[in-house]
């Protein structure tokens, strides 16, 4: 079967190594995987006054792209120990029950980068935590914590280290499993 997956970067940065990592995912996934990008910058600050007599439109088209979607796949770095306030805002207007809370029983999968050793492992537990709250299905391993990140990653925003790669694929082919065990 085909899988349509929702990626998104935590980061919004240009030379972000999420951003890198997340453009790599969408390259190396099997020909029947598609991951389709979407960028959050593009969102308002959530503001529950901005839900009444409906979502505003960019917000529409994004929890449009995600009701199109057979999994949301995340990843994200770490700021303070914790998720980037850019992709709380995202879970938060996707899955407000005000109009229709899109990340209910959502298949969802969290990695994430950083030039530090523990490699945004606060910070995914944190957005695990939040997609659960929410309703999402998240997929609890293989746990991807890519750590020093800038020696993984080359000037050209290649992962340059194979073991690197290799996990990122390997999580994707996990996630897929789970989209289907979870049966969106
Ligand atoms: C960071 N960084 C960071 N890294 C980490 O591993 N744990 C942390 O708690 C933090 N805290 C933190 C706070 C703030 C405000 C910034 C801007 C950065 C470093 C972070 O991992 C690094 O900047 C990454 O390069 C950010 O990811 P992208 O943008 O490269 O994807």
């Amino acid at each position: 079967r085909q899988f349509n997956i929702l990626g998104i970067s935590g980061s919004l940065r240009r030379n972000s190594f999420n951003r890198h990592i997340l453009k790599a995912a969408t390259e190396m996934s099997e020909d029947h995987v598609t991951i389709h990008t979407y960028d959050l910058s593009v969102l308002p600050l959530f503001n529950g006054d901005l839900e009444t007599g409906g979502d505003p439109e960019v917000v529409n088209a994004f929890k449009h792209a995600l009701t199109e979607s057979d999994g949301l796949f995340i990843v994200t770095p770490e700021y303070h120990q914790g998720m980037p306030g850019v992709l709380k805002n995202a879970i938060d207007w996707a899955g407000s029950d005000a109009n229709h809370n899109v990340l209910k029983n959502l298949p969802a999968a969290v990695t994430g980068a950083s030039p530090t050793m523990l490699g945004t492992a606060f910070s995914q537990q944190q957005v695990k935590q939040s997609l659960t709250a929410a309703g999402s299905l998240v997929m609890q391993k293989p746990s991807v914590f890519i750590s020093f990140a800038n020696q993984k990653i080359g000037e050209n925003g290649d992962i340059t280290d194979e073991d690197t790669s290799a996990r990122v694929k390997s999580s994707l082919r996990s996630f897929t499993k789970w989209i289907d065990d979870k049966g969106k």
